[in-house]
C-alpha cells in the first residue's frame, strides 16, 4: 500500500473521516471493505450475528451515535446476506442460549409474517426471504433510532440503505429501501415489504 500510495498510512494515522457506516453480519464471508472495494479509513463498521439493530443494544447504539454525531457519516448501510446462519437458526426450534436470545427479533419477525412463510416453498426460498425481510426490519430500526431522528431534525444529510449480499456469487444487491427523511420511512418500508411478500 505504501509503495502504491506513498504517505497513505501517515495520512490515515492523522484522522479518520469515513462517510459510510456499515452494519453487517459477523459472518466471515461478508467482509465490509472488501465487498464494497473501499480502503481503510473509508467505512466505519459494526458487525454482529445476523446484522441485528436492537434499540437495547448499547454497542450498536454507541457505534451509530459516534458515526452520526462525531464522524458525520452520510450513509448507513444495513447489509444482510443470503445463507445467513443466524437467520437460519431463527427458523429452527428454540434451543436456548445467548445466540438464540440474540436472534429473538428475527424469530419475532418470522412469526409476524407466519401466514406468508407458511405458503412459501420450503428450504432455501424461505431462508432467503427471511434474510431479505431481516434487512428491511433492521434498516427500519436504524431509521427509527433516536440518533438518526435527531440528525434528520437538524437537517443533516443522512441516508439509510438496505442491501443484501450473496455469498454464492459475490454480488451485492440494493433492496431499494433508501430513506433520507423521517416522513418517507414508513411508506418506503411498507411499500417494499408488500412487494417482497
Ligand atoms: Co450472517
Amino acid at each position: 500500500m505504501e509503495h502504491d500510495h506513498p504517505g497513505f498510512f501517515g495520512r490515515l494515522a492523522a484522522q479518520q473521516a469515513p462517510e459510510l457506516l456499515w452494519i453487517g453480519c459477523s459472518d466471515s464471508r461478508v467482509p465490509a471493505n472488501q465487498i464494497v472495494d473501499l480502503l481503510p479509513g473509508e467505512v466505519f463498521v459494526h458487525r454482529n450475528i445476523a446484522n441485528v439493530v436492537d434499540h437495547a443494544d448499547r454497542n450498536c447504539l454507541a457505534v451509530m451515535q459516534y458515526a452520526v454525531g462525531e464522524l458525520r457519516v452520510k450513509h448507513i448501510m444495513v447489509v444482510g446476506h443470503y445463507r445467513c446462519g443466524g437467520v437460519r437458526a431463527a427458523l429452527e426450534p428454540y434451543r436456548g442460549g445467548l445466540v438464540d436470545d440474540w436472534l429473538a427479533p428475527i424469530r419475532a419477525l418470522h412469526q409476524r409474517h407466519r401466514a406468508f412463510f407458511d405458503t412459501c416453498p420450503g428450504g432455501s426460498a424461505r431462508w432467503d426471504k427471511l434474510c431479505e425481510l431481516n434487512v428491511l426490519e433492521q434498516a427500519r430500526s436504524v431509521s427509527q433510532a433516536t440518533v438518526v431522528r435527531e440528525a434528520w431534525a437538524r437537517g443533516e444529510n443522512l441516508a439509510v440503505h438496505g442491501w443484501i449480499y450473496s455469498v454464492a456469487d459475490g454480488l451485492l444487491r440494493d433492496l431499494e429501501v433508501t430513506v433520507a427523511k423521517p416522513e418517507e420511512a414508513n411508506t418506503v418500508f411498507e411499500g417494499r415489504l408488500a412487494q417482497l411478500l
